[in-house]
């Protein structure tokens, strides 16, 4: 396939949050059955953003978490099954890693079930040391409460 007219986007204004939960649905299984609202907040609260465009159908989509200098995590990489096979897949992942919010990071970190060799051959290396998971469903205990934490700064 030629893919030379499609275009990435960093701009997350123009995601079609309709469009996005499809691809979802058709290519990320661990992304199936999301709702337009969280897709919306998880869009909101992620930067970068890049999405790749064949004129006005979405074919790839990726998003970051970064604090700009010391880590970043990148989150729900996918290309179109229609669309892979091309390097769409290859450029949308340095894509984010060469944004003004990624390329001063130390550490990028990502998880992955069966795309290690395609991370591989980007140079991510793979990392089962130190790897720790919370799973916001686990009761928490001890909080601080707001009026601890207010007392806490006034130290
Ligand atoms: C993983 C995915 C994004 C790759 O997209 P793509 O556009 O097909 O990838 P590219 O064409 O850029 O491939 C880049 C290189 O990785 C290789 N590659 C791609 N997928 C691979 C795989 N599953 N196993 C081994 N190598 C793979 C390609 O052969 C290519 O090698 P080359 O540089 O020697 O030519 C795409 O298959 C996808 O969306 N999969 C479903 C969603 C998914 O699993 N996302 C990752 C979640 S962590």
């Amino acid at each position: 396939m030629d893919v030379s007219q499609i275009l990435f986007q960093d701009d997350k204004s123009v995601i079609d949050l309709y469009q996005l939960q499809e691809l979802f649905s058709l290519a990320a299984f661990w992304a199936k059955g999301r709702s337009i609202e969280d897709l919306g907040i998880a869009i909101t609260n992620s930067e970068p953003v890049i999405s790749a465009w064949d004129e006005k159908k979405l074919v790839g989509f990726a998003r970051a978490n970064s604090d700009g200098i010391y880590r970043a995590t990148i989150w729900d990489v996918v290309i179109h099954p229609d669309y892979r096979g091309c390097g769409l897949g290859s450029t949308l992942v340095k894509t984010v890693l060469s944004h003004p919010r990624m390329n001063r990071v130390e550490r990028v970190y990502l998880t992955t079930t069966h795309q290690q060799k395609f991370y591989e051959r980007i140079g991510f290396q793979p990392n089962t040391s130190t790897t720790m998971l919370f799973c916001n469903n686990a009761k928490l205990t001890g909080v601080a409460t707001t009026e601890q934490l207010e007392e806490s700064l006034k130290v």
